[in-house]
């Protein structure tokens, strides 16, 4: 099947248009979920009983509170400053009516938010500070807390705030802080020093959390009260067997038992009280649990997200809202693998390959390196991914040494070392790609710390790349610390375990000179987490040096694609890009 540009463009189109779902609650009869269904990510509610939907908000929205059942109003953040991320708090009745602002927060970066019936709890970000704050119903704020590591709120209720956080400023450990709103003190807690431990859970004086303490990552119960700690049994066997790695949500369900959805090899199973519910293979991004009755949104990278309704009862399940894939994309996808290969020191990698129909094998090939850098990909729907293969590139995407989805002991391996051992995964996944038939010719490509390998890659070795894409990228880690917010010049002492003398070392404007491949520069203009700047006295130095490169900047956006117009700025340019560089 050969395949113009029009042709790429055309199908392109189609692919970022494909919504992408994820429950977030249940309040008042309603489900509460994401959707991109009319080209914006938005809040929507589903009727249960009618399975009537409703768009609830306008623009974009950034961070959603889970919602409770006692409160009709569905709280979250959204960006008042084209991409700066300076947030303020807006509620919403999940029946569709009117936003109204709530909080009308000084400017600053909301990065973590929680609330109950009574109050909104959420952490935010100065250039000066990051700080607890607690917000009112009508719409006074206080800051309670100041906060000098990395802090996320994740629950609160009537009488704590619970939240994780690099809380004891050693950047390989998390541990749960405890902040009791009556005597305004906030107590930090760790079943074990060295250990990681997050997102807790609060039901009355009880918090359920993920530990590693005792070595896999498993859920335990803390008792404010009692003082004790509790790992949590269930009645039914399917959870252990599984034996899942990480976890990607979980709680209480109205009955006092525990839902958990756990994760092995980049596919998720949701768990209650250790039964598996069953549903298609694939990724579940979240669960919530009403009655008897299970919705989970879930999806694979073949198949983009649908919510399903499973009746606990008697396993059936009903598609609540569908999201067939176009026959066309559907034949251009062509086999998932999961395979591990051994890096430079022996380490397993675990990546996805994903073939393209279009092409014979060995064929031109994407490395695609995920952001994060503590994220991974999953056999979930991939609109990046999926765009490239349905283009005629096979696509190997290797999750680095650093990601999540394998233990925190491998998570941790890139702090003190970013831009090093996790880099040389990147070069083997390469190595792999030709070594076992997949690929003739490699191109690299990421966003963010995907961006930030890219340029690095390109100007450590040089010869092994057709050509480059990074999106929003990191080029000058020096120069990104001077220009961040409190928050993100405290993730970056995190990453690099405050070695201060690796910044300059690690930071790819240092390596222009050696660039030889064609470079493609897609970043917005108004990011503030990997700002513009840096990346402006990059392009001039390629300039200078009579570079091939091309550079989109796109105006009035983040860091965050949050439309389909923004995806389009970022995967048009990239298309085009490979048509011209990836020939045969
Ligand atoms: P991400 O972006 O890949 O989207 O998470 C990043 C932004 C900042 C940093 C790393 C990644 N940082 O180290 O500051």
């Amino acid at each position: 099947m050969s395949m113009d540009i029009t042709n790429k463009i055309r199908i392109l189109e189609t692919i970022i248009k494909i919504p992408y779902y994820m429950v977030i609650g249940y309040t008042h009869g309603r489900l509460i979920y994401y959707s991109t269904i009319e080209g914006i990510t938005n809040i929507w509610s589903l009727d249960v009983e009618s399975k009537v939907k409703r768009r609830l908000t306008r623009e974009p929205i950034s961070q959603v509170a889970e919602p409770k059942p006692d409160s009709p109003y569905v709280i979250y953040t959204r960006d008042v400053t084209k991409g700066k991320e300076h947030h303020k708090i807006y509620y919403v009745d999940s029946k569709g009516r009117e936003e109204k602002l709530l909080i009308d927060t000084p400017s600053m970066r909301i990065f973590s938010i929680a609330f109950d019936s009574e109050k909104i709890v959420f952490t935010g970000a100065t250039t000066k500070d990051m700080a607890l704050y607690i917000g009112k119903w009508n719409g006074s704020w206080e800051k309670v807390q100041k906060l000098s590591t990395l802090t996320f709120v994740a629950d609160v209720n009537d009488k704590y705030i619970v939240g994780h956080g690099t809380l004891k400023n050693n950047p390989k450990t998390l541990e749960i802080f405890i902040y009791d709103m009556e005597t305004g003190i906030m107590k930090i807690y760790t079943p074990r020093e060295g250990s990681v431990n997050k997102e807790p859970k609060l039901m009355g004086t009880k918090v359920l959390f993920e530990s590693n303490f005792k070595g896999k990552n498993r859920l335990y119960i803390y008792d404010i009260n009692e003082g004790t700690l509790s790992e949590v049994k269930y009645r039914f066997k399917d959870y252990d067997i599984f034996d899942p790695i990480e976890h990607v949500n979980y709680g209480w369900t109205k009955d006092g038992r525990i839902w958990v959805i756990g994760e092995r090899e980049g596919r998720s199973k949701l768990f209650i009280d250790g039964k598996e519910v069953k549903t298609p293979q694939g990724f579940i991004n979240n669960a919530v649990i009403v009655e008897d009755k299970a919705y989970v949104s879930l999806s694979s990278l073949r198949e983009p997200h649908r919510i399903l309704e499973v009746d606990l009862k008697t396993n059936n399940i009903n598609v609540v809202i569908d999201n067939k894939l176009p026959k066309e994309i559907e034949e251009r996808i062509g086999e998932v693998k999961f395979i591990r290969y051994k890096s430079f020191d022996g380490l397993e990698i675990p990546t996805f390959i994903i073939e393209s129909y279009l092409v014979s094998k060995p064929g031109p090939t994407i490395i695609y390196v995920h952001g994060g850098p503590w994220s991974e990909v999953v056999d979930a729907w991939n609109r990046v991914i999926v765009s490239l293969v349905a283009s005629g590139y096979h696509v190997i995407a290797p999750n680095f040494r650093g990601s999540t989805g394998y233990g925190e002991e491998f998570r941790t391996l890139d702090i003190g070392d970013p831009g090093g051992g996790d880099l040389m995964d990147i070069v083997y996944a390469r190595k792999w790609a030709i070594e076992n038939g997949l690929a003739d010719k490699i191109a690299i490509m990421g966003y963010s710390y995907g961006g930030y390998m890219t340029y690095l890659a390109l100007g450590k070795y040089p010869h092994l790349w057709s050509c480059g894409i990074a999106g929003a990228g990191i080029v000058d880690w020096e120069e990104m610390y001077v220009l961040s917010d409190a928050i993100f010049r405290k993730f970056i002492e995190t990453l690099f375990a405050s070695k201060r003398e690796l910044l300059r070392e690690r930071s790819p404007i240092a390596y222009v000179e050696k660039v030889k491949a064609p470079l493609c520069i897609i970043h917005p203009q108004n990011d503030t987490r990997t700002p513009l700047k840096p990346v402006l006295k990059y392009m001039s130095k390629l300039l200078e040096q009579g570079k091939t490169f091309e550079v989109h900047i796109i105006p009035d956006m983040g860091h965050r694609i949050l439309t389909v117009e923004d995806a389009l700025r970022v995967l048009l340019p990239t298309i085009m890009f490979l048509e011209k560089y990836m020939k045969p």
